[in-house]
């Protein structure tokens, strides 16, 4: 029996593992992970993360191949194919300080293989690292490995969160990049035969290490920079009265354009696309091309704006001042179907609100009061340190910030509504009920187009849906610059 081991039982290793474990019975897979309350959630009915469909697959093989565990060493030991999906955060401090990634955790783990494996082993690159990582893991895996033979293969994961379980079972694309040396196609075929238990073999695609590394930091981009251009073009379309949806509804009809990933929002978020832009932007600078790191810079820059964008629109609609007004904010996540908030815009939104002394209570299905204070509480970049390695829950807790079970009661009383996330359930919600208990004159600001406009005028609220024909009163009130 093949055994698998995967260091870090987060976001990417956890489903990624769960699927292998389904769909290869063959093969005995073990999570492992240094933080225990996150093994013991794992191997409760409470899953450490929401994603739907997950629970099922879990609770189809654990027990039987699939297995979660706080013994790294051992389980490595053991393991033919050891995957790495620890966390690769922003580095905060030091050398490449707010755009570098950080490799510390990669390194331990790196050297916890190094240091207790006694037979050959396949290591996997799971997690997204700048290019050329392969190369430092396996100076010390080969300089500290007692004559064991290790080969670094790069295995970028491509999995959305909200959709992993679809996207682990009928992905797209599985990269697999490996040395070019005997040995290293043969780790890489070794790999490949794993994912063809379920993947047809025309959607494995094989290339060298560096060709993988790149691939995902340049998905990534590609995808972020889409979102940032019909985003600068929703500010362009509230400027003339164009209607966003209409414009990238007839730009998505170009086949070579394509209609997914063009919706406009209140901007991107999640732990790949900032993260990855930032390494790519670092890249390019270590490599000599400032002009192409200044290039795919901007793709953050106007990120950052939309959300600036956003509450400025709030803030100059509401008579230029939010201070003492409650205002809801429904949604915290950085999308619908995941509890996960690294990066989500609702942080700057909620911080620009709150610095204009607004009063905020909060809605969320998925995400935890902790979690939405700690992320208030939180300088940028501290977000994808591990959890175990943040307060348990926060200090001190952001005064003017509530929390609220529902849309209902979170709107109950309030001046103004903010939409930020996509969720499937502020479609519906009854909004003349909503309308009734707020201040007048009622604002929606919805950031990601998930309302009917003209049904929430029709009851009496003054709308702004992004990049979409502004309200007589907006249009009243023009956005600060
Ligand atoms: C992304 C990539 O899609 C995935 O392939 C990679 O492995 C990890 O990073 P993820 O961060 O989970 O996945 O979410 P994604 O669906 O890509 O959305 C990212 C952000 O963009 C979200 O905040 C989302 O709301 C926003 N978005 C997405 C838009 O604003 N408009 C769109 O049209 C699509
Ligand atoms: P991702 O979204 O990339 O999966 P997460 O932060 O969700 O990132 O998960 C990474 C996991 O890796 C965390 O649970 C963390 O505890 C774990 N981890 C980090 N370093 C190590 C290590 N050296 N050994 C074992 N687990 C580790």
């Amino acid at each position: 029996m093949v055994k698998i081991c995967c260091i870090g039982a987060g976001y990417v290793g956890g489903p990624t593992m769960a699927v292998i474990a389904l769909k290869c019975p063959d093969i005995e897979v073990v999570v492992v992970d240094i933080a225990e309350p996150r093994i013991a959630a794992w191997n409760s009915d409470q899953l450490p993360i929401y994603e739907p469909g997950l629970d099922d697959v879990v609770k189809q093989c654990r027990g039987k191949n699939l297995f979660f565990s706080t013994d790294v060493e051992k389980h490595v030991a053991e393991a033919d194919i050891v995957f790495v999906s620890v966390n690769t955060p922003t580095k905060t401090q030091g050398l490449g300080a707010g755009k570098a990634a950080d490799l510390t955790y990669w390194e331990s783990a790196a050297r916890t293989i190094a240091d207790v494996s006694k037979s050959d082993k396949i290591v996997v690159e799971k997690s997204t690292v700048p290019v050329k990582t392969a190369e430092a893991i396996e100076k010390i895996l080969t300089h500290n490995s007692k004559g064991i033979k290790f080969q670094i293969l790069s295995n970028p994961e491509f999995l959305a969160e909200g959709t992993a379980i679809e996207d682990l079972f009928q992905p797209d694309r599985v990269l697999i990049g490996g040395r070019e040396t005997p040995e290293g196609q043969k780790a890489i075929q070794s790999l490949k035969s794993v994912y063809a238990h379920w993947v047809p073999e025309d959607r494995i695609l094989t290339t060298n290490l560096w060709s993988a590394e790149l691939s995902k930091l340049a998905a990534n981009a590609f995808l972020a920079q889409r979102i940032s251009s019909v985003n600068a073009m929703s500010a362009l379309c509230e400027a003339t009265g164009a209607d966003v949806a209409e414009v990238s509804y007839a730009i998505g009809k170009d086949s070579r354009i394509g209609p997914k990933f063009l919706n406009a929002s209140v901007g991107f978020g999640g732990s790949c696309f900032q993260k990855d832009i930032l390494n790519l932007v670092y890249i390019c600078e270590c490599n000599g091309l400032p002009e192409v790191a200044e290039y795919w810079k901007q793709v953050i820059k106007i990120n950052d704006h939309q959300k600036s964008r956003f509450v400025n629109r709030v803030v100059s609609s509401m008579f230029n001042t939010v201070s003492q007004k409650k205002i809801a904010i429904l949604g915290f996540a950085f999308k619908k179907d995941t509890g996960d908030t690294r990066e989500t815009p609702a942080i700057d939104v909620c911080k620009g609100l709150l610095g204009d002394k607004a009063i905020l209570s909060i809605y969320d299905p998925q995400v935890t009061e902790d979690q939405i204070q700690r992320d208030l509480i939180m300088k940028k970049f501290d977000w994808d340190h591990p959890l175990h390695l943040q307060p348990k829950s926060p200090k001190s807790s952001v005064k003017q910030v509530s929390i609220a079970w529902d849309a209902y009661e979170a709107t109950k009383g309030a001046h103004g509504i903010c939409i930020l996330t996509e969720w499937e359930e502020f479609k519906t919600i009854d909004y003349k009920k909503i309308y009734d208990s707020m201040q007048k004159p009622a604002f929606v600001f919805d950031g990601r187009n998930v309302v009917n406009a003209e049904a929430l005028r029709e009851i009496g609220f003054i709308v702004y849906s992004i990049g979409k024909p502004l309200d007589a009163w907006l249009k009243d009130m023009p956005a600060i610059a």
